[in-house]
């Protein structure tokens, strides 16, 4: 569904040539740009790139021979089909040598042009599938956790995938937006299509605007030559763009125009392009607020806001905890499981403000400072758990003995999660005692 017609590029000089392979390869189901000089496919192949080449041998401004090699600087991987004259089979040879994957002679006849085009695409096309195999086999499946709330949250997840609209996903940092974009990614139909991603906080105003539109040489002064923007890249396959809440607002209405006519600018061109990408965005801060205070944009608040999927805190789902560092330690080559009751107790007890990222970071560290031994609480230093040491109150602002027996009592009762038994073994008072000082704290 979301191949696109290859794109080729034929180099010839001859007009009549031209129009032949023109109609030939549209009529095939190609897309064809011509150029009938060195210098102008010079220009057009650093701006753009292809699915193939077929380059006549002798061009008006020189020789083909000697410029395959430049071609294939800038697009090692874009199969050359050069065209030689009757019987210049050494040439043809030359032309293999530098770089030509295939040669063909004159005439031309179209059905061969048709069968080694298609061949070179294939080779291609392997080459690309083999590539990403290699780099899906290293991506580990990730573990979200199997909380209620993460459970539900795939559901939605499982819908993002198998859709192909505009994805926002909330949360705070850490907890885990770069994963699910690229989980989305992996299991939509584009995974065989690149993963573009771009943090909007890193690049403000020309840089961001560049990145994702690209642009052409001398728009500005450090454009020293054409490139192409992220959503080019992004044909095709997804484009993630994370903290979107930090995009500039002249950005972000380039960026709304984009995403409604899948068309776009590069900076300081004319040419209307277009690109077939899938948006996913992500931010860490309450947009809808963002837009009531006009630091971003309504219409396009509206627009990626079509399927927002918000990821819960750590905190939230402190169940996920042990699966999630178990699955962490794993990655990390660990094997010592189960983990000890206290360690878990530990890591259950701690109220991760930076998320699984801060997780992720804790149990490196851990193991680091574990040597190889199995893990240990005392392999945590600075994860203080709340639950077991309440804050104490500021006794300083507390005159009477009577209020900070009061106070005491309060934290102690808030310590035991409300169990008057446990609380008064502990304050060393009998349970009617303690009773009846509740009653006086009222
Ligand atoms: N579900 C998960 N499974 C494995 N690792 C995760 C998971 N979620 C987060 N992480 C880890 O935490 C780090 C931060 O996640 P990231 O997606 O960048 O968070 P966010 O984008 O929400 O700030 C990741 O690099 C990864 O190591
Ligand atoms: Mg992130």
């Amino acid at each position: 569904m979301f191949r696109k017609k290859p794109r080729l590029l034929v180099v010839e000089d001859d007009e009549a040539s031209c129009f032949a392979y023109e109609r030939f390869l549209v009529n095939a189901g190609f897309e064809a740009k011509m150029s009938m000089t060195l210098a102008e496919a010079s220009r057009i192949v650093e701006a753009e790139s292809f699915d193939a080449v077929i380059l006549d041998l002798r061009l008006p401004d020189g020789n083909s021979l000697q410029w395959l090699p430049r071609l294939k600087k800038i697009h090692p991987h874009t199969p050359v089909i050069v065209i030689t004259g009757m019987n210049d089979i050494p040439t043809a040879v030359q032309a293999t040598k530098n770089g030509a994957e295939n040669f063909l002679t004159k005439p031309i006849e179209m059905p061969e042009l048709r069968a080694t085009l298609n061949k070179c695409l294939e080779l291609e096309i392997l080459r690309k599938r083999q590539m990403i195999q290699q780099r899906l086999a290293k991506i580990e499946e990730p573990f979200f956790g199997l909380s209620e709330s993460m459970t539900n949250l795939m559901e939605y997840a499982h819908v993002a995938a198998d859709n192909d609209s505009v994805i926002l996903l909330l949360g705070e940092t850490g907890v885990g937006k770069g994963v699910l974009a690229r989980w989305i990614h992996n299991n939509s139909q584009r995974k065989s299509e690149a993963f573009v991603e771009l943090n909007c906080s890193s690049l403000k105003g020309e840089l961001l605007r560049s990145e994702l539109f690209g642009h052409v040489k001398g728009s500005f002064t450090s454009a020293i030559r054409d490139r192409e923007g992220l959503i080019e890249v992004a044909d095709g396959g997804t484009l993630f763009l994370d903290e979107i809440g930090d995009m500039d607002a002249e950005v972000q209405a380039q960026l709304l125009k984009t995403i409604e006519e899948k068309s776009f600018r590069r900076i300081g061109e004319n040419l209307l392009r277009k690109s077939d990408f899938r948006l996913i965005c992500a931010t860490n801060r309450d947009l809808l607020k963002e837009t009531e205070d006009r630091r971003f944009r309504k219409d396009l608040y509206y627009r990626i806001c079509v399927f927002p999927i918000s990821i819960p805190a750590l905190q939230k789902r402190v169940e996920d905890i042990p699966g999630l560092a178990e699955h962490l330690l794993s990655g990390f080559g660990y094997t010592e499981f189960p983990l000890g009751a206290d360690v878990i107790t530990l890591l259950k007890s701690y109220p991760w403000p930076g998320n699984v990222r801060e997780l992720r970071n804790m149990l490196e560290r851990a193991l680091l400072l574990a040597h190889g031994n199995p893990l240990s609480t005392r392999y945590f230093p600075g994860l203080e758990p709340i639950s077991s040491s309440p804050a104490l109150p500021d006794y300083q602002d507390l005159s009477t003995l009577a209020d900070i027996e009061n106070a005491h009592i309060a934290n102690m009762l808030k310590k035991f999660e409300g169990d008057k038994l446990k609380t008064s073994k502990a304050l060393g008072i009998s349970l009617s005692s303690l009773y009846r000082k509740i009653h006086h704290l009222k």
